[in-house]
């Protein structure tokens, strides 16, 4: 049950929790219906608290008893949760519930997953377990015992005592619930042993279901780099005898950083050279990182509330990016990590789901988990880190680290480090933090005797709840070539930080072509009035990698922008540079792969609706097909020689190098395909030995429309896998022209295989729709109604991942009126849904003002 009216929390209405927790008993019957909790938690009263209200959260529990000091009382109890008398002073609460994990399909609180029992409790799932102020801020030890007759019982932190059919674990670090975690079944460990800086001994464990032993290798090397990476780089060492990570098949999201026990979608942790790609391994390899890198950044120190979130995300996400920097090519990961953040947070924040960084008011915390908290999060990290320099910004962290452990902080706290390291008053750069949106950095140039002036000017376009937007410090990562491409200047910060600023630089020969936001030193959308042949030249010259493809892609942009509105043919410019790119040897193959890529078909729609043109998704398909077969035409007889010196020889190795080769010879395979039919593709999927080389040649033959016989074979081979099955589905939609791609998900939705209640199913076939710009987009509006189908019967049974897919719906304003009434009209028949999620409704009631 749920009110009428759900409530919005805000920011500026935090207050401390009543009470001090001093520790936690808790003690856990398992049994798939009728699992028993039975706590003994011991409180006093919180001295810098202003009220005594005794409130516990606590949902869908069915309370057995409850005691204060060792005597019954009868709390009061609402659907939120349980209000009692308590007595002055300390005092020990204890209660047993009865909770349901067999039937938990939101799979938030204990669940089952594939006969295992696991958790999940961030934000708020730790209320679904038992009664407890269930609020980042209450931190607390933990001991837990867990009693059932599963081969494999595990906790956070130490294990204490075991025997049969019960385990014991005691977590020393003080954390606040949502770290909880308790996992049971019938697993296999994968184990290994870590010695940290200081000499300590690490037991390791990835624990999976039975046959998928052979899949934790990879997930292990990286969980030991991880380890040692941030000892090296950060000075930060593990501080339990034993870290594990369970595999999950029935998850939410991608992992969880729980203290000592992580839990990992088995998609981001399970890995073989047969079953995943190349992709698969590199994002395994992050989320490893990411979830380890919580440690500190998350778990010894943690968020004072939800709203701070991006305290933990976005300083995560930005160590984890570091780490594959390190781990593999900085150029490549800072250039795949802008597409991505410009295909899915420059979305969010030009659409009604816009929201600061830090957001200031939420219905339903879980909607918060976005693209704006990690990516844009993490950026503005990034961001700050360039405005400091490297030695300032590794004794903030340090001071951070010091002077926070076993807090609960706030971003107030985090800046407060930086400006007494550096003296800076950070006041305007903070509203990275508290303003949403995406600013837009236009550029005016001037020369004359020998004088050139850059005049900058920010304007942040208003967002919901925000119609002002104050201007921000933008870094601006600068550098000067010459007329023959030679680097006059090169690269240096300039500090925009008003909203109007210039630069100047005198005693040039002549006037230099900029090269601005180099390596992309700040999220924002560059507008400068500039033609194809400066982003010719800076595509043949930029030292620096990022504004290299940064060129290519403006370029690529420009040509497609030409044919989509004036109906003109690819630009003979633009085919000539990326023959250049593809025969340029000195060029890595993964930087080639990345170059070769055009801009996507929702990111032509962003740039078209920003400039005020209603974007027509089949026009911009069938437009991004031309110069695709263009493209091969023009470089038809270099793409077989690229080809065949990306072959990879001997045993396969995910690492950065073959792989970047693999993506090469990929792309020039699918340029290819559009020129023989598919033979050599044929021929590739023949013979691979690796799933990067099966999926990349079977999903060219989808496109072809060629690749029937394949695609049952691929079926036969891997029906038994749920994680290549994931693939095949997501595959068949992708791959599929835009007026069959909302039937072949339908028909995908009826196959026996096809399971509602798994989120990396659901998420393959009708995600895969929503990403289908031009197939979800068809006028026929068979894509929306298909996807509002399933959002509805997903509804009752999963709102986290029903109200993550509506974000489908967040740029109907984009559209045309006929589009745009198909949309609304979609998602008002999902609002009108009796009992509709607190999560849906918060996000259709978003998208829909
Ligand atoms: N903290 C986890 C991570 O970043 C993600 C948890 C997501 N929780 C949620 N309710 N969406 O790795
Ligand atoms: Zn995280």
């Amino acid at each position: 049950m749920r009110d009428a009216a759900p409530q919005t929390i805000f920011l500026k209405d935090y207050t401390p929790f009543d009470y001090i927790v001093q520790d936690v008993h808790l003690t856990f019957k398992l049994a798939p219906r009728a699992t028993r909790v039975i706590s003994r938690i011991r409180f006093a009263p919180n001295p810098d608290a202003s009220d005594t209200t005794f409130f516990l959260h606590g949902e869908q529990l069915d309370l057995k008893w409850a005691k204060i000091n060792g005597a019954d009382i009868a709390p009061s109890i609402t659907p939120e949760g349980l209000t009692a008398e308590v007595p002055e002073g300390a005092f020990t609460f204890e209660c047993e519930v009865e909770i349901s994990p067999e039937t938990n399909t939101a799979l938030e609180g204990l669940y089952m997953s594939g006969g295992m029992y696991c958790t999940q409790c961030e934000a708020e799932g730790f209320r679904k377990i038992t009664y407890y102020p269930d609020r980042p801020d209450v931190m607390s030890t933990f001991t837990v015992r867990v009693e059932g007759p599963h081969p494999v019982l595990l906790s956070n932190g130490n294990p204490a005592t075991s025997g049969e059919h019960f385990a014991e674990w005691h977590d020393p670090w003080p954390k606040p619930a949502y770290l909880f975690a308790l996992v049971a079944g019938d697993l296999i460990a994968h184990p290994d042993r870590f010695t940290t800086m200081s000499g300590k001994d690490v037991e390791l464990n990835i624990y999976v279901r039975k046959g998928d032993e052979n899949k934790c290798a990879f997930g292990m090397e990286a969980l030991k780099k991880s380890m040692t990476w941030d000892e090296k780089v950060y000075g930060r060492e593990y501080d339990l005898d034993i870290f594990n990570i369970v595999a999950v098949d029935d998850f939410n999201m991608g992992a969880m950083e729980n203290k000592g026990l992580n839990v990992f979608n088995s998609s981001c942790v399970l890995a073989s050279p047969e079953t995943s790609t190349d992709a698969n391994f590199e994002r395994i390899e992050a989320i490893i990182a990411h979830e380890y890198f919580h440690n500190w950044t998350g778990n010894r120190i943690t968020c004072r509330d939800w709203f701070q979130l991006c305290l933990k995300e976005g300083l995560t996400v930005y160590r984890d990016s570091q780490f594959t920097s390190d781990m593999r090519s900085a150029s490549v990961k800072r250039i795949s990590d802008v597409i991505d953040l410009r295909g899915r947070q420059f979305a969010e924040d030009g659409g009604p789901l816009a929201h600061p960084v830090r957001p200031d008011r939420f219905v339903e915390i879980n909607n918060f988990y976005t693209a704006t908290v990690y990516e844009k999060g993490a950026e503005v990290i990034g961001m700050l880190k360039t405005l400091v320099g490297d030695a300032d910004y590794a004794k903030a962290l340090d001071l951070y680290f010091e002077r926070h452990d076993g807090d609960a902080a706030t971003i107030e706290d985090w800046l407060q480090v930086f400006e007494e390291v550096t003296g800076r008053n950070l006041k305007r750069f903070k509203r990275w933090y508290t303003s949403a949106g995406t600013p837009q950095l236009s550029v005016k140039e001037s020369f004359k005797n020998g004088r050139y002036k850059l005049t900058f000017r920010q304007e942040t376009p208003p967002t919901p709840g925000q119609p002002q937007k104050k201007p921000r410090v933008i870094p601006i990562a600068l550098g000067l070539l010459d007329e023959s491409g030679a680097e006059v200047l090169p690269t240096q910060i300039l500090e925009m930080d008003k909203r109007q600023k210039s630069f100047k630089w005198k005693g040039l020969a002549s006037k230099p072509v900029p090269s601005i936001l180099r390596g992309f030193s700040a999220p924002v959308i560059l507008k400068r009035d500039t033609d194809d042949v400066e982003r010719a030249f800076l595509l043949a010259h930029d030292t620096d990698p990022f504004n290299r493809w940064e060129a290519g892609r403006e370029l690529a942009k420009s040509t497609l922008l030409n044919m989509i509105e004036n109906g003109a043919p690819p630009n003979a410019g633009y085919l000539d540079g990326m023959l250049a790119v593809l025969r340029d040897d000195t060029l890595d193959p993964a930087t080639r792969a990345l170059m070769l890529g055009l801009p996507s078909q929702s990111e032509l729609t962003q740039t078209l609706s920003d400039k005020g043109v209603v974007p027509d998704p089949q026009a911009i398909y069938e437009a991004v097909q031309t110069l695709k077969l263009a493209m091969a035409q023009h470089m038809q007889d270099t793409l077989p020689r690229v080809y065949a010196q990306c072959q990879v020889e001997g045993p396969y190795s995910p690492d950065a190098e073959p792989a970047g080769k693999r993506e090469l010879a990929i792309a020039a395979l699918g340029l290819g395909s559009r020129l023989d039919g598919g033979k050599a593709a044929k021929e590739q999927f023949a013979r691979a030995d690796n799933m990067t080389l099966q999926i990349s040649a079977l999903a060219i033959l989808l496109r072809q429309k060629v690749g029937d016989a394949e695609l049952s074979g691929f079926y036969e081979q891997w029906k038994h896998d749920r994680l290549v099955m994931d693939k095949w589905f997501g595959l068949q939609v992708s791959a599929a022209a835009p007026e069959d791609a909302a039937e072949i998900a339908d028909k995908l939705t009826q196959h026996p295989d096809f399971d509602h209640k798994n989120p990396n199913r659901f998420r393959a076939t009708l995600g895969a729709l929503a990403a289908h710009h031009a197939g979800f987009h068809h006028i026929s509006g068979r894509g929306y109604t298909l996807l509002a189908d399933w959002l509805i019967t997903l509804d009752p049974i999963n709102p986290q991942t029903t109200a993550r897919m509506c974000a489908a719906f967040q740029t109907w304003k984009r559209y045309d009126l006929k589009r745009q009434e198909m949309i609304l009209a979609e998602v008002d028949r999902i609002l009108a849904q009796p009992n509709l999620s607190r999560d849906t409704s918060e996000m259709l009631t978003r998208i829909r003002s």
